[in-house]
Parts: C-alpha cells; sequence; structure tokens
C-alpha cells in the first residue's frame, strides 16, 4: 500500500491564502475547506463563511503588518502547514496603459507590490516554519505570462490590455520560487508555482473565441481547475516535488 488516501489529506493542516476572496481564491479556500484543511485567508474581504475559516483583514503590502500577523499565527498555532500566495495587489493605473505609453512609476509600483508581497509573505512564513519544525509547503501563483510572451492578436478590437509589468511580476516570482525551493530544501519547506492560463470572467466573446482557438484543450479556465494542483502541492503527496512550475493552461504553453 502506497498510502496516497492519507497523504492527501489535509485535515491536520493549516493553510494562509493571500487572495483567497478572489476570483480564483475563493474557488482554491473552498476546495480546501471542502478537503478538511483549516484556512485562514488573508484579504480586504471574505464572503466565505465557514468554522474551519479564519478571516484577517490586511493589506498584503503592508510588510510591518505582515510580519507581525504570520509571527502572532505561527506562534497561536504552533506553526503554518502551507502558504498559497494568490493575492493580485495593483494600482488603480494597472492595465491601462499600452507598453510604449508606459508610466515608469506605477509600473515600478506594481512590481513592487505584487513581487514585494509575495516574496515577503514567502519570507515571514517560512522564518515561522522553520522557528516550529514545520516542514510545510508554499504555493506562490505565475501564469502562463511568466513562462510565454502573450499573442497580442487576441486583444485587438477589444479594450482589455495584457499589461508588460504582468510578464516581470509573473517571471519574477517563477523564479523567485526557484532559489526559495533551494534555499528553503535544507529545511524540509517546498516551495512551487501554480501557473494559470486564462480564467474565463465576463470577458468579450470575441477575445473568448480567439483564447480559445489558442488552447488544445479549447475552453478557457475554470477558478475550479486550479484547486487540485493547489491541494496536490499542499498534500503530503508531493512530498518530493519542489521548484517546480505547474502549468494549468489547458495547455496553451504546450504547442
Ligand atoms: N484570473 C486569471 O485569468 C489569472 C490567470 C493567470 C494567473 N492569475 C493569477 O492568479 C492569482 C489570483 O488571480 P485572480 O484572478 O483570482 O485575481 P482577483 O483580482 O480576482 O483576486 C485577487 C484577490 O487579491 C486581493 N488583494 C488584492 N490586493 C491585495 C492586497 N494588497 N492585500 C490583500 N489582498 C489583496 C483582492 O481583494 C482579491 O480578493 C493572481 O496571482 C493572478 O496573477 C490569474
Amino acid at each position: 500500500m502506497s498510502g496516497i488516501k492519507e497523504k492527501f489529506d489535509l485535515s491536520s493542516k493549516l493553510i494562509i491564502v493571500s487572495g483567497g476572496n478572489g476570483l480564483i481564491g475563493r474557488a482554491v479556500v473552498d476546495g480546501l475547506l471542502e478537503i478538511g484543511a483549516r484556512v485562514i485567508c488573508l484579504d480586504f474581504a471574505c464572503d466565505i463563511k465557514h468554522d474551519r475559516l479564519e478571516f484577517i483583514e490586511i493589506d498584503v503590502t503592508d510588510y510591518e503588518k505582515v510580519e507581525e500577523i504570520i509571527k502572532s499565527i505561527g506562534d497561536r498555532e504552533h506553526g503554518i502547514d502551507g502558504l498559497v500566495n494568490m493575492a493580485y495587489p495593483r494600482t488603480s493605473l494597472y492595465g491601462k496603459y499600452d507598453f510604449l505609453d508606459s508610466d515608469i512609476y506605477d509600473w515600478l509600483k506594481n512590481l513592487e507590490m505584487h513581487v514585494g508581497s509575495y516574496f515577503w509573505l514567502s519570507k515571514c512564513v517560512s522564518e515561522s516554519m522553520i522557528k516550529h519544525g514545520k516542514k510545510g509547503s508554499i504555493i506562490n501563483f505565475g501564469s502562463t505570462y511568466g513562462v510565454v510572451g502573450p499573442n497580442f492578436s487576441i486583444y485587438e478590437n477589444t479594450d482589455m490590455k495584457n499589461p508588460s509589468v504582468y510578464a516581470a511580476i509573473k517571471g519574477g516570482i517563477i523564479n523567485l520560487s526557484r532559489y526559495m525551493a533551494t534555499y528553503l530544501a535544507k529545511y524540509g519547506i517546498r516551495v512551487n508555482v501554480v501557473s494559470p492560463g486564462g480564467v474565463w470572467d465576463h470577458q468579450p466573446e470575441e477575445f473568448v473565441r480567439r483564447y480559445e482557438k489558442l488552447v488544445p484543450l479549447g475552453r478557457m479556465a475554470s477558478p475550479v481547475d486550479l484547486v487540485g494542483g493547489v491541494v496536490y502541492l499542499l498534500s503530503d503527496a508531493s512530498l518530493y516535488v519542489t521548484g517546480q512550475n505547474i502549468m494549468v493552461d489547458g495547455g496553451w504553453t504546450a504547442w
């Protein structure tokens, strides 16, 4: 017997999810609760109510507050088993300008907020895991656009944009995760990335049609498509997996 059923059991695990009230976040939090994990959601709000879910209202770019909260959760709970970084911090100008019209200060601010908060939460949680002897699992959300360049033809005649800073953010997060995976391996802490393809969210029909033509599996993602990869990487079924970027993109990057 491989004990695989027990390895997928998350009922003794405490998982922190940043951005747990978002489009994908709500599906991930729901899925983790359904499989029995205890979840702490860090976000501005939280629509899900559950007796194994705790909501902490926090801006993840408030780095001092993040450090304080993670330390107090770790000490109160005698350790944290997992972190899923999936918040999407952005400025009001994010996605509003083209590459050639870029505002450098806004570009840098978005880079700082997104990469900075993923880095700092990972650092604070791993520090707490080390302190409490937890061989935990950290998952950072990447994107297909951290791996390949955009196909701009799908955005034609829509007001949708693909911000250049997103390539720097997600490319940075994917390789930062590899760094943390090799650095933290000596503590038994694993760090991986889940990279979604485009998730359907009422985008213009023309965009959806063009997008789906470029996906081998022929459709955009649904938030629940991301849950399985997250559960696997948080569970003991993936104890020998670290530094990897799992593409959940219907094959978008496989052509
Ligand atoms: N939706 C997609 O098509 C898609 C595709 C590829 C990758 N991703 C990635 O998946 C992750 C989740 O994306 P999503 O579509 O669910 O995003 P979303 O915008 O729907 O949700 C993001 C959540 O983060 C929270 N948040 C934003 N800034 C915050 C801050 N400063 N402090 C605390 N919480 C904050 C928001 O309140 C929201 O609940 C992101 O990393 C995103 O880049 C999304």
